[in-house]
């Protein structure tokens, strides 16, 4: 379980999130959707333990996620708007690093795994500096999987995806959800988010204005129109 207790991050004069709360449970898949710069991404940055809430509370399983706290944040698969990628490494060199640093056991079957499931196994030995955008970000979405973590923190995952890897990208979340993993997923796609989510919340000027549960048969016009709604009309 991973809870955040009323969190507020304040940077220089600048309120970014205003007493926060969520506790996401295992096998749960929460949206967060909002317009630029609502705090989204801040919000994912804190509850990874990349950076510290200026007042509140994380806890991952009962336990306060600090900065250094490794082992806490190998259960944490945070994917944000940066790569994390090296240019002059192939991606099955890039995994090989993360597998190492993390880890991992029996990486190279590991690897390979997921080069196939992200659609990369063709170019797994070409240096990555020739990729275009999408592959970029499909390696990224491998390396976040390759630990194993128990929460997926993606910050728009789909951005620059062609059709195909959107799919795989769903039907990978949707394994992992089964497994009992927990996803929080940030996206400005709404029929990704009725499509992989149980959940949304919408954030504006760092505060959570309207919460709801969706259910598979929620249509995207009706979804559009509470969206529009809520963040209008405050
Ligand atoms: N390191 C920082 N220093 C100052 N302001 C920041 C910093 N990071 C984010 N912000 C500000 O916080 C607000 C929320 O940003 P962000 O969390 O990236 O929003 P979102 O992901 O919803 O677009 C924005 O106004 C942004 O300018
Ligand atoms: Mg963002």
């Amino acid at each position: 379980m991973l809870e955040l207790k009323e969190i507020t991050k304040i940077i220089g004069d600048k309120i970014i999130l205003r007493n926060f709360s969520l506790a996401l449970s295992p096998g749960e898949s929460v949206a967060v959707i909002g317009p630029n710069g609502a705090g989204k991404s801040t919000f994912f940055k804190l509850a990874a333990g990349l950076m510290q809430p200026t007042s509140g509370e994380i806890l991952l399983n009962g336990e306060q996620i600090k900065k250094k706290t490794h082992l806490l944040k190998k259960r944490i698969g945070y994917l944000g708007h940066e790569s994390f990628l090296y240019n002059s490494l192939t991606p099955l060199e890039n995994l090989r690093f993360y597998g190492k640093l993390y880890k991992v056991k029996n990486i190279e079957e590991k690897g390979m795994e997921l080069l196939k499931a992200v659609g990369l196994h063709y170019f797994k030995d070409i240096p990555i500096r020739s990729f275009s955008r999408g592959m970029i970000q499909r390696l990224a979405i491998a390396r976040v999987l390759l630990a194993e973590p128990e929460f997926l923190l993606l910050d728009e995952p789909h951005t620059g995806l062609d059709q195909e890897a959107v799919s795989l990208l769903n039907q990978l979340m949707k394994e992992r959800q089964k497994q009992g993993i927990s996803i929080l997923l940030i996206s400005h796609d709404f029929e990704q988010v009725i499509n992989v989510c149980d959940r949304v919340l919408i954030l504006n000027k760092g505060r959570v204005i309207s919460d709801r549960n969706i259910d598979p048969q929620l249509e995207l016009m009706s979804f559009k129109k509470w969206y529009e709604a809520a963040v209008i009309g405050k």
